[in-house]
């Protein structure tokens, strides 16, 4: 079964696929680390994030065991990786890997922007999770200060809306719910609640399975 979970920063996206995944004893691939992990090397070497070329060739040499995780998740880092995410080339680049982690023998549960509508169009479960921006910054606000980070709610919010933007306008895979996405707004509940929700998605699509499609091919230059 391939479990594609999309959604808005510090929606809960995260915690819920982990969880999910756990769940059903099945692999999960955060996607944005990924890009997160471009940004960081990108940053490392000194290449700017526009450079689509040079991006594009640290993306298709990425590997996430290089990289120590608490980095990845810095606020900072978090920004340059919707940056690098905007680039064609990069996306491109790191289709494969994701959709090979898609299709893995068993299944797997993948979280990111584009999973139900580009890397994983024919999951058999989609989910959107969001929630109101004043509520995310909030979370996102707790974490980055647990993480040491010197940041403000206000700050916080500014760059939530910021990223939301870039995520959603630009040109390539731009973040957006599947068409047949189930919608989890995660505003007022708890971790146990969004995941109960999921799980009952879930369930009600093992009892009624989805007709297979044409499989998916690469997006195209
Ligand atoms: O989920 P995250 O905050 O770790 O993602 C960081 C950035 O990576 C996000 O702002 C946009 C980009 N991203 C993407 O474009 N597509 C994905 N599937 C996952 C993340």
């Amino acid at each position: 079964m391939i479990i594609a979970i999309d959604g808005t920063t510090s929606s809960g996206k995260g915690t819920l696929a982990k969880r999910l995944a756990a769940h059903y004893g099945l692999p999960h691939l955060d996607t944005g680390l990924l890009y997160r992990a471009v940004a960081k090397s990108a940053l490392n070497k000194g290449i700017d994030f526009k450079d689509e070329r040079e991006c594009a060739l640290l993306a298709a040499h990425i590997d996430l065991a290089e990289f120590d995780e608490r980095e990845l998740r810095t606020a900072g880092v978090g920004t340059a990786a919707s940056v690098v995410a905007t680039l064609g080339a990069v996306r491109r680049a790191l289709f494969e890997l994701q959709r090979k982690f898609a299709q893995q023998k068993g299944g797997a549960v993948l979280d990111g922007r584009d999973i139900g509508t580009v890397i994983a169009p024919d999951a058999d479960v989609k989910l959107w999770v969001d929630a109101s921006v004043e509520e995310r910054a909030r979370r996102r606000f707790k974490e980055l200060s647990a993480m040491g980070e010197d940041v403000t709610e206000h700050g916080v919010l500014m760059q939530l809306k910021d990223r939301d933007a870039r995520d959603s306008q630009r040109k390539d895979a731009p973040m957006k719910p599947a068409d047949d996405a189930v919608w989890i707004d995660t505003t007022r509940m708890t971790p146990d609640e969004c995941l109960a929700k999921a799980i009952e998605v879930v369930e009600a699509r093992k009892a009624a399975p989805k007709e297979k499609k044409a499989p998916v091919k690469k997006p195209k230059a």
